[in-house]
Protein backbone atom coordinates (compact mmCIF):
# COMPACT_ATOMS: atom_id res chain seq x y z
CA UNK A 1 0.00 0.00 0.00
CA UNK A 2 1.04 3.82 -0.78
CA UNK A 3 -0.04 6.42 1.67
CA UNK A 4 -0.89 9.56 -0.87
CA UNK A 5 -1.29 13.08 0.49
CA UNK A 6 -3.31 16.11 -1.65
CA UNK A 7 -5.02 18.54 -1.60
CA UNK A 8 -8.85 18.41 0.34
CA UNK A 9 -11.37 17.97 -2.61
CA UNK A 10 -15.09 19.18 -1.87
CA UNK A 11 -16.24 15.53 -2.71
CA UNK A 12 -14.04 14.58 0.01
CA UNK A 13 -16.48 16.34 2.31
CA UNK A 14 -18.84 13.83 3.61
CA UNK A 15 -15.80 10.90 4.64
CA UNK A 16 -13.78 13.57 6.61
CA UNK A 17 -17.08 14.29 8.33
CA UNK A 18 -17.20 10.93 9.20
CA UNK A 19 -13.55 11.05 10.28
CA UNK A 20 -13.89 13.95 12.47
CA UNK A 21 -16.77 12.69 14.53
CA UNK A 22 -14.87 9.73 15.41
CA UNK A 23 -11.94 12.03 15.99
CA UNK A 24 -12.89 14.93 18.32
CA UNK A 25 -15.67 15.83 20.70
CA UNK A 26 -16.46 19.34 18.37
CA UNK A 27 -16.04 18.21 14.77
CA UNK A 28 -16.26 20.95 11.82
CA UNK A 29 -19.16 21.25 9.87
CA UNK A 30 -19.68 20.64 6.23
CA UNK A 31 -19.99 24.31 5.57
CA UNK A 32 -16.77 25.19 7.13
CA UNK A 33 -14.76 22.90 5.60
CA UNK A 34 -16.55 23.98 2.26
CA UNK A 35 -15.12 27.49 3.41
CA UNK A 36 -11.72 26.07 3.99
CA UNK A 37 -11.98 24.38 0.63
CA UNK A 38 -12.55 27.53 -1.06
CA UNK A 39 -10.09 29.78 0.75
CA UNK A 40 -7.28 28.53 -1.05
CA UNK A 41 -5.13 31.36 -0.56
CA UNK A 42 -4.88 31.14 3.09
CA UNK A 43 -6.27 27.65 3.98
CA UNK A 44 -4.07 24.47 3.16
CA UNK A 45 -5.74 21.09 4.29
CA UNK A 46 -4.47 17.88 2.68
CA UNK A 47 -5.81 14.36 3.10
CA UNK A 48 -4.46 10.94 3.35
CA UNK A 49 -5.64 8.37 0.98
CA UNK A 50 -5.05 4.87 0.38
CA UNK A 51 -3.62 3.62 -2.75
CA UNK A 52 -2.60 -0.38 -4.28
CA UNK A 53 0.75 -0.29 -5.18
CA UNK A 54 1.05 -2.38 -8.35
CA UNK A 55 3.13 -0.52 -10.52
CA UNK A 56 5.61 0.63 -7.77
CA UNK A 57 8.77 0.88 -10.32
CA UNK A 58 7.37 3.85 -11.59
CA UNK A 59 8.55 7.31 -10.17
CA UNK A 60 5.86 9.07 -7.80
CA UNK A 61 4.53 11.86 -10.34
CA UNK A 62 4.12 9.12 -12.77
CA UNK A 63 1.80 6.42 -10.17
CA UNK A 64 0.20 9.92 -9.16
CA UNK A 65 -0.53 10.80 -13.31
CA UNK A 66 -1.53 7.04 -14.08
CA UNK A 67 -3.81 7.27 -10.73
CA UNK A 68 -5.66 10.57 -11.74
CA UNK A 69 -5.85 9.21 -15.43
CA UNK A 70 -7.99 5.78 -14.26
CA UNK A 71 -9.74 8.55 -12.37
CA UNK A 72 -10.27 6.09 -9.60
CA UNK A 73 -9.62 7.29 -6.17
CA UNK A 74 -8.87 4.64 -2.61
CA UNK A 75 -10.14 4.98 1.04
CA UNK A 76 -9.47 8.43 3.14
CA UNK A 77 -7.36 7.77 6.10
CA UNK A 78 -6.65 10.87 7.57
CA UNK A 79 -6.11 14.75 6.49
CA UNK A 80 -5.19 18.01 8.17
CA UNK A 81 -5.12 21.50 7.75
CA UNK A 82 -2.79 24.36 7.80
CA UNK A 83 -3.93 28.60 7.76
CA UNK A 84 -0.91 30.44 6.31
CA UNK A 85 -1.16 34.09 7.37
CA UNK A 86 1.87 36.73 7.87
CA UNK A 87 4.17 34.12 8.54
CA UNK A 88 2.26 32.08 11.17
CA UNK A 89 1.38 28.45 10.40
CA UNK A 90 -1.21 27.57 12.46
CA UNK A 91 -2.39 23.84 12.31
CA UNK A 92 -6.26 24.15 12.58
CA UNK A 93 -6.73 20.34 12.64
CA UNK A 94 -4.97 17.01 11.93
CA UNK A 95 -6.61 13.58 12.50
CA UNK A 96 -5.75 10.37 11.66
CA UNK A 97 -9.25 7.31 11.26
CA UNK A 98 -8.77 5.52 14.50
CA UNK A 99 -8.08 2.19 12.77
CA UNK A 100 -4.71 3.51 10.94
CA UNK A 101 -3.53 5.16 14.29
CA UNK A 102 -0.10 4.90 15.77
CA UNK A 103 1.63 3.98 12.38
CA UNK A 104 3.53 7.08 11.62
CA UNK A 105 0.47 8.47 9.77
CA UNK A 106 -0.16 11.76 12.26
CA UNK A 107 3.39 12.88 11.90
CA UNK A 108 3.38 12.29 7.83
CA UNK A 109 0.42 15.00 8.46
CA UNK A 110 1.99 17.35 10.00
CA UNK A 111 5.49 17.34 8.37
CA UNK A 112 3.74 18.03 4.99
CA UNK A 113 2.11 20.76 6.53
CA UNK A 114 5.30 22.44 7.98
CA UNK A 115 6.92 21.33 4.25
CA UNK A 116 3.97 23.09 3.20
CA UNK A 117 4.68 26.13 5.31
CA UNK A 118 7.91 26.69 5.09
CA UNK A 119 7.92 26.67 1.12
CA UNK A 120 5.57 29.31 1.55
CA UNK A 121 7.66 31.35 3.83
CA UNK A 122 6.16 30.69 6.97
CA UNK A 123 8.49 31.85 9.89
CA UNK A 124 6.31 30.06 12.84
CA UNK A 125 4.05 27.22 13.59
CA UNK A 126 1.53 27.59 16.33
CA UNK A 127 -1.22 24.92 17.59
CA UNK A 128 -3.64 24.60 20.19
CA UNK A 129 -4.27 21.39 21.64
CA UNK A 130 -6.24 19.79 24.27
CA UNK A 131 -4.65 19.66 28.44
CA UNK A 132 -5.20 15.96 28.15
CA UNK A 133 -4.77 14.74 24.63
CA UNK A 134 -0.97 13.89 25.76
CA UNK A 135 -0.61 11.86 22.77
CA UNK A 136 -0.97 14.73 19.86
CA UNK A 137 1.00 16.75 22.34
CA UNK A 138 4.05 14.16 22.04
CA UNK A 139 3.90 14.39 18.45
CA UNK A 140 4.13 18.13 18.52
CA UNK A 141 7.34 18.06 20.71
CA UNK A 142 9.12 15.43 18.53
CA UNK A 143 8.73 18.38 15.70
CA UNK A 144 10.19 21.05 18.26
CA UNK A 145 6.94 22.38 19.44
CA UNK A 146 7.01 23.73 22.80
CA UNK A 147 3.71 24.55 25.55
CA UNK A 148 3.89 29.11 25.10
CA UNK A 149 0.71 29.72 26.46
CA UNK A 150 -2.41 28.34 28.11
CA UNK A 151 -6.10 29.06 27.06
CA UNK A 152 -8.41 28.65 30.52
CA UNK A 153 -11.70 26.67 29.13
CA UNK A 154 -10.92 27.21 25.54
CA UNK A 155 -12.85 24.00 24.46
CA UNK A 156 -16.66 24.56 24.53
CA UNK A 157 -18.00 20.83 25.13
CA UNK A 158 -16.19 20.32 29.11
CA UNK A 159 -14.41 23.78 28.98
CA UNK A 160 -10.87 22.17 29.16
CA UNK A 161 -8.07 24.14 29.10
CA UNK A 162 -5.88 24.41 25.30
CA UNK A 163 -1.94 24.78 25.44
CA UNK A 164 -0.76 27.14 23.29
CA UNK A 165 2.72 25.46 21.34
CA UNK A 166 4.67 27.03 18.83
CA UNK A 167 8.06 26.12 17.07
CA UNK A 168 10.02 28.97 15.96
CA UNK A 169 11.91 29.84 13.47
CA UNK A 170 11.08 27.88 10.40
CA UNK A 171 13.98 28.52 9.18
CA UNK A 172 16.89 26.85 7.07
CA UNK A 173 17.95 24.82 10.19
CA UNK A 174 14.44 23.76 10.95
CA UNK A 175 13.87 22.43 7.64
CA UNK A 176 17.14 20.82 7.61
CA UNK A 177 16.05 18.86 10.85
CA UNK A 178 12.70 18.38 9.48
CA UNK A 179 13.91 16.63 6.58
CA UNK A 180 16.32 14.28 8.98
CA UNK A 181 13.03 13.24 10.62
CA UNK A 182 11.34 12.75 7.16
CA UNK A 183 13.82 9.88 6.12
CA UNK A 184 13.37 7.93 9.59
CA UNK A 185 9.90 8.33 8.65
CA UNK A 186 9.72 6.67 5.21
CA UNK A 187 11.30 3.56 6.62
CA UNK A 188 7.99 3.04 8.14
CA UNK A 189 6.05 4.67 5.81
CA UNK A 190 5.45 4.00 2.08
CA UNK A 191 4.17 7.62 0.75
CA UNK A 192 4.04 9.75 -2.02
CA UNK A 193 3.28 13.72 -1.21
CA UNK A 194 1.73 15.36 -4.52
CA UNK A 195 3.40 18.51 -3.36
CA UNK A 196 6.76 16.90 -3.44
CA UNK A 197 6.52 14.23 -6.00
CA UNK A 198 9.27 14.23 -8.83
C1 LIG B 1 -2.86 12.83 17.27
C2 LIG B 1 -2.94 11.85 16.07
C3 LIG B 1 -3.18 12.67 14.80
C4 LIG B 1 -1.60 11.11 15.96
O1 LIG B 1 -1.64 10.31 14.80
P1 LIG B 1 -0.95 8.85 14.74
O2 LIG B 1 -0.95 8.46 13.31
O3 LIG B 1 -1.61 7.94 15.68
O4 LIG B 1 0.51 9.18 15.28
P2 LIG B 1 1.89 8.61 14.69
O5 LIG B 1 1.82 7.14 14.59
O6 LIG B 1 2.25 9.38 13.49
O7 LIG B 1 2.90 8.99 15.88
C5 LIG B 1 3.70 10.15 15.82
C6 LIG B 1 4.13 10.53 17.21
O8 LIG B 1 2.99 10.84 18.01
C7 LIG B 1 3.22 10.38 19.34
N1 LIG B 1 2.29 9.31 19.64
C8 LIG B 1 1.52 8.60 18.77
N2 LIG B 1 0.74 7.72 19.45
C9 LIG B 1 1.04 7.88 20.76
C10 LIG B 1 0.56 7.28 21.97
N3 LIG B 1 -0.39 6.33 21.95
N4 LIG B 1 1.05 7.73 23.14
C11 LIG B 1 2.00 8.70 23.19
N5 LIG B 1 2.49 9.30 22.07
C12 LIG B 1 2.01 8.90 20.89
C13 LIG B 1 4.65 9.87 19.38
O9 LIG B 1 5.50 10.98 19.65
C14 LIG B 1 4.85 9.42 17.96
O10 LIG B 1 6.20 9.39 17.58
P3 LIG B 1 6.99 7.97 17.65
O11 LIG B 1 6.28 7.07 16.68
O12 LIG B 1 8.37 8.32 17.24
O13 LIG B 1 6.85 7.51 19.08
C15 LIG B 1 -4.06 10.79 16.28
O14 LIG B 1 -3.90 10.20 17.55
C16 LIG B 1 -5.46 11.34 16.17
O15 LIG B 1 -6.04 11.42 15.09
N6 LIG B 1 -6.07 11.71 17.32
C17 LIG B 1 -7.43 12.26 17.35
C18 LIG B 1 -7.47 13.68 16.82
C19 LIG B 1 -6.54 14.59 17.61
O16 LIG B 1 -6.46 14.53 18.83
N7 LIG B 1 -5.87 15.49 16.88
C20 LIG B 1 -4.96 16.47 17.47
C21 LIG B 1 -5.71 17.68 17.84
S1 LIG B 1 -4.67 18.92 18.58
Amino acid sequence: MTTVMRPMRMEDIPTVLEMDRLSFPTPWSARTYEFEIRNRDTSHLVVLEQRENAVSRLSPRALLRRWSGNNTSGPLIGYGGCWLIAGEAHISTIAVHPDYRGRGLGELLLVGMLQRALHLKGEYSVLEVRVSNVTAQALYRKHEYEVVGRRKGYYRDNSEDALLMEVRPLDAAYAERLNHRLHALRQRVQYIDQFTAK
